[in-house]
């Protein structure tokens, strides 16, 4: 849930959050890709047309859901093959530069020192001086190639996780906290970052220099490499293996940990104004504290067992080097090895441990990537719960007529929220559905809008089941306004303009009149310019929700809901609010959940929907005008004898 209401919150969907996520699934034209990164994604998508990038053109994924294949490093990396090949290319030759110093320093010592020829001895240092010179040049190109390349990968991370959050369902966002969505598209990414530009290919460095020393020593000399095999190995093999089974663990602990701080973060931040006004301050820095308190624990973890393998490898290099000084020394006094010829060896030695220390570096590194891969592929395995049928034909325009057919829904399987639910509603029909909370209103709105599909049963829309359209033209033609609308950091005019960024600011103002919030654009120093600040703070809720009924009428659906849209306007301005929706319903079929029982008798029908005495599930008890359904003394004839009765005693008429 991304604001502050709980998952029953009333309204198109709930929360604030939620009504950006309506728009997104809407697929309208914000919702895909953020504007600033639509020129990047579109030079993405030519050059590299064959990634999965390209499905980002709002395609819903077909059936299959999720990504047909699981994300794993190995298929990210695939089409990379000749830039890491390339960059493999380098690093061996980088590696075998790197190596070259001890054995010109044997020469050195043997060949000069020891047999007293400077001229010898000043050849080689110039060697050594060149091959320096050459080693930097290529670590240079190794790390800028490199960087680059890991770059690319991370931006195409992020654009693939982004456009996989935006085909989602309405279900995974209300089930998901998004701070701990924000994680993976931050820190898990983030870490990612980290191995890519160096990690791994200093991993490939690093894992080469081994086998390159290795090599060498067995050259210089086969006695010596066997008795530090045979010592040091084992003993870093076993200790590996602990490592790695501890640090897997630790890690994929961490990055749980760190979701769980940045969703507690995040709901703190959108529910300030509950959490202050519920004297719940305290009380949430305790809980920011504990959660904080796991994630430090969970770091220490990694970080004590860090600690005792780093320093153990370490101790048991050094033992190591203690031997061969031991047992090479007494060769070199038996005759049997130069002292050039230990002196490398023991250099190389130093060269052995080193990469093993970086490893342990580098793996914990490649752990926490490894540790957020899993994450991601978990993310990205999850398949769009109202999936768009292969060849889903484009819904032609419409005249509005809505049938539900034996409609049964439950956001839970198991537990059913309508059933059996039949209704016929005429093209140009404005209909109202009245009822008491939590009856299945909005649940209503939410099939008919395809933000989830029924259990059982159809909704048609034109006699096209909207299982079998498109969601893009589905939603071209259907709009809905929700009771907690979101307005996005922008102008008003972005705001208003949101389904049809292409309209002129005359088209803007026309909307904004017909709802009647151009006085609230007048009043404003900077007009259509101010800014709506993010979740509309600025503005109070009632022009909110006329925002939202201009941004509706812009687009011009066929089809319009309104999820009690017009809840929180000022009740003396009713008149103003019957015109605002007269000038919004005119003309088009519209479901009307009304709030306000003046709003719903101006309806051609009213439906009343609630659950049967004894019955678990709600349906359309009462169904008819205005006028049949008062005749009938029914519930929604009590529901209005109540009403007019507390309007008379009040003087404002209100529900
Ligand atoms: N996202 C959701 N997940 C699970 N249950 C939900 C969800 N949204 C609504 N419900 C439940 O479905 C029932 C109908 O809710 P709703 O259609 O929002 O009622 P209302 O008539 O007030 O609009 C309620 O019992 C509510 O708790
Ligand atoms: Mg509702």
């Amino acid at each position: 849930m991304w604001g502050a209401g709980g998952p029953t919150g009333a309204g198109g969907g709930g929360g604030g959050g939620n009504g950006a996520q309506q728009s997104a699934a809407a697929g309208l034209p914000f919702a895909g890709i953020p504007s600033e990164l639509a020129a990047k994604v579109e030079k993405l998508v030519d050059r590299e047309p064959e990634h999965p990038v390209d499905e980002i053109e709002f395609s819903q994924v077909h059936d299959t859901g999720g990504e047909s294949e699981p994300f794993t490093l190995r298929r990210f990396l695939r089409p990379y093959q000749r830039e890491l090949g390339a960059s493999l290319a380098l690093v061996v030759f980088g590696t075998i530069l790197d190596q070259a110093g001890p054995l010109l320093t044997q020469q050195g010592i043997d060949r000069g020192i020891s047999q007293s020829n400077f001229g010898v001895l000043a050849s080689i240092a110039g060697i050594f001086l060149a091959v320096v010179l050459l080693d930097m040049g290529v670590s240079r190109l190794q790390v800028s190639y490199a960087g680059r390349l890991g770059e690319t990968l991370m931006y195409k991370l992020r654009v693939r996780v982004f456009s996989h959050f935006q085909r989602l369902s309405l279900d995974f966002y209300t089930d998901e906290m998004a701070g701990r969505l924000m994680t993976r598209m931050t820190s898990d990414i983030d870490s990612l970052t980290q191995l890519f530009p160096d990690g791994l290919l200093n991993l490939l460095v690093q894992g080469f220099t081994l086998v390159v020393i290795s090599v060498i020593l067995f050259v210089m000399s086969p006695t010596l490499a066997a008795i530090m095999i045979v010592l040091v190995v084992p003993v870093m093999l076993a200790m590996t293996l602990w490592f790695r089974r501890a640090s897997d663990r630790g890690y994929l602990v961490v990055r749980d940990r760190i979701a769980e701080v940045l969703a507690d973060l995040q709901e703190s931040l959108s529910g300030i104004r509950i959490i202050t006004a519920h004297n719940r301050r305290r009380h949430n820095v305790i809980h920011h504290d504990n959660v904080v308190g796991n994630y430090m624990d969970a770091n220490l973890y990694t970080a004590r067992v860090g600690a005792l393998y780093g320093p153990g490898t370490e101790a048991v290099g050094i033992i190591g080097q203690a031997m061969i000084v031991l047992v090479g020394g007494k060769m070199v006094l038996d005759g049997d090895l130069s002292l050039g010829e230990l002196t490398a060896f023991v250099l190389y030695l130093t060269a052995f441990f080193a990469p093993i220390q970086q490893l342990v570096q580098l793996y914990n590194t490649y752990q926490q990537g490894q540790a957020a891969v899993t994450k991601l592929r978990d993310l990205l395995a999850t398949p769009p719960s109202v999936p768009e049928k292969p060849g889903a034909m484009t819904l032609p325009p419409i005249a509005g007529a809505i049938e539900l057919r034996n409609v049964s829904f439950g956001y839970d399987p198991a537990i059913p929220v309508l059933a059996g639910v039949d209704l016929q509603i005429e093209p140009g029909e404005t209909f109202a559905l009245v009822g008491p909370t939590g009856a299945g209103k909005s649940t209503i709105a939410k099939l008919v809008s395809r933000f989830y599909d029924p259990t059982d049963g159809a909704v048609l829309i034109d006699g096209h089941d909207v299982r079998d359209v498109t969601l893009v033209s589905l939603r071209r033609q259907l709009g809905v306004v929700p009771q907690e609308p979101f307005l996005f950091h922008g102008t008003i005019r972005d705001n208003v303009a949101f389904a049809r960024p292409d309209a002129n600011d005359e088209e803007v103002m026309a909307a904004c009149r017909a709802v009647g919030v151009d006085d609230l654009v007048a009043r404003l120093p900077r007009g259509l310019d101010s800014p709506c600040h993010e979740r509309g703070a600025s503005l109070s809720s009632g022009e909110r929700q006329l925002l939202a009924l201009a941004r509706a009428f812009l687009a011009r659906p066929r089809v319009l809901v309104l999820d009690e849209a017009t809840s929180n306007l000022d009740l003396r301005s009713e008149a103003k609010i019957e015109r605002a929706l007269d000038a919004l319903l005119d003309g088009r079929t519209a479901i009307v959940i009304a709030h306000r029982l003046a709003t719903a008798m101006r309806a051609d029908r009213i439906a009343v929907v609630d659950r049967p005495p004894g019955a678990g599930t709600a349906g359309i008890v009462e169904l008819g005008s205005h006028d049949e359904l008062v005749a009938r003394g029914g519930q929604y004839a009590h529901m209005y004898a109540t009403w007019t009765r507390h309007a008379a005693g009040n003087g404002v008429r209100s529900v």
